[in-house]
C-alpha cells in the first residue's frame, strides 16, 4: 500500500552540523511501513520532482501512530530547502516505498552496521525489533563517520538498551579508522546471524565482504541517486553480481538488497 499526502511539519531541528530531524504529522497510517522503506518529498521550489528519504521513526501519539520522522543531511539545493521548513508547514509525502529488511524469525545476534546519515533506517529497524518485543541484548550497532560532528543517533540506540561501538575517520571522537575494522573484530568473537548495513558505497562493500568471509546472511540499504523513484529512467540501477549484463533498480527492487546479489 502506498498514500500521497500533505504532512503538516510537527518539528525540524537541527541536531548538529548540517543534519535536521524533521517530524510529520500523517493522516495516512504508516505502521504499514517496514524498516528499510523510504518516501519521495517534494520539496516546494527545488527542482527535479522528489527526493528519496529513509524512514527514521515512526511517532506515536498515546500509542496512537501519528506520524514519522526523517534524519536529514544538508548536502544540496532540495534539502538545503527542506531545512527551512517551519513546524505548521505542509509537505507532500509519497510512500511507503521499496522493499525494506527482510527479519527473521530466528535471530539472535545482529549486528546494525550504519555510515554517516545511513544510520536513519537503522534506527527505525532497531526500534521496530523492539517494539516486536525481541530480546535486543545480543544485538549490537557500529557506527562509522567522518568525525564527532557527523555522530548520530548513539544515545537513542543506547535508550533502547543496545551496545553501541563508532569510529570516526579523523578520530576526533572514539576509535580513529573505519568502522568495518571493530566489525570483523567482533565478528571473530561471536559470529551474529545478520549484518544490517547502510551508508556510503565503500563501507557497504568491505561490509559485503566481510559477511561473505564470515558466512554471515547480510542486508544492504542503497542509497542512490534517484530521478523517478518508481523504475522509470536509469538513474539509480546496480548491478547484478551474478549476471553482470543484468541490474537492479534501487527504487523498485530495492533500497534493501542481499548483499551477495550486489556488484559493487
Ligand atoms: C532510498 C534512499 C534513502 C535515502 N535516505 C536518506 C535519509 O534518510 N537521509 C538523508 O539525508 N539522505 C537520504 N538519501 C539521500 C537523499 O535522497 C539525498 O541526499 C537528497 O536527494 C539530496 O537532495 P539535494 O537536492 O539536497 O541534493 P542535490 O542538489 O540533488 O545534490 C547535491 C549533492 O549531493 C549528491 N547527492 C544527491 N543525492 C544523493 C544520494 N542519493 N546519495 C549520495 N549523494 C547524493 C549529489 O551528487 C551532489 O553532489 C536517501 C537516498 C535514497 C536513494
Ligand atoms: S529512480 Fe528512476 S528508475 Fe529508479
Amino acid at each position: 500500500m502506498m498514500f500521497q499526502e500533505n504532512a503538516e511539519v510537527l518539528h525540524n531541528e537541527c541536531i548538529g552540523a548540517d543534519y535536521y530531524k524533521i517530524g510529520l504529522k500523517c493522516v495516512s497510517d504508516y505502521s504499514i511501513a517496514k524498516p528499510g522503506q523510504f518516501l519521495m518529498v517534494k520539496i516546494a521550489d527545488a527542482p527535479l520532482l522528489r527526493r528519496p528519504f529513509s524512514i527514521h521513526r515512526l511517532l506515536a501519539l498515546k500509542g496512537k501512530q501519528q506520524g514519522l520522522e526523517l534524519l536529514y543531511k544538508v548536502v544540496g539545493t532540495g534539502t538545503k530547502k527542506l531545512s527551512s521548513y517551519n513546524a505548521g508547514d505542509s509537505l507532500d509525502l509519497l510512500g511507503p516505498l521499496g522493499n525494506g529488511f527482510d527479519i527473521p524469525e530466528n535471530m539472535k545476534g545482529v549486528f546494525i552496521v550504519g555510515g554517516g546519515v545511513g544510520i536513519a533506517p537503522l534506527f527505525f529497524l532497531a526500534s521496530f525489533l523492539k517494539d516486536k518485543g525481541r530480546d535486543l541484548s545480543a544485538f549490537r550497532v557500529f557506527i562509522g563517520c567522518r568525525s564527532d560532528d557527523d555522530l548520530l543517533c548513539r544515545g537513542d540506540f543506547l535508550e533502547l538498551g543496545m551496545s553501541v561501538q563508532f569510529t570516526t575517520d579523523d578520530g576526533s571522537s572514539g576509535e580513529k579508522g573505519l568502522i568495518t575494522e571493530p566489525l570483523e573484530r567482533a565478528i571473530l568473537q561471536q559470529k551474529p546471524d545478520m549484518v544490517y548495513a547502510c551508508g556510503p558505497t565503500p563501507m557497504l562493500r568491505e561490509t559485503a565482504r566481510i559477511a561473505e568471509k564470515h558466512a554471515i546472511a547480510c542486508q544492504i540499504s542503497i542509497e542512490t541517486m534517484m530521478a523517478c523513484g518508481m523504475g522509470a529512467c536509469l538513474g539509480c540501477v546496480v548491478h547484478s553480481k551474478a549476471h553482470p549484463d543484468t541490474y537492479f533498480h534501487v527504487c523498485k527492487d530495492g533500497p534493501v538488497f542481499d548483499a551477495k546479489d550486489i556488484r559493487f
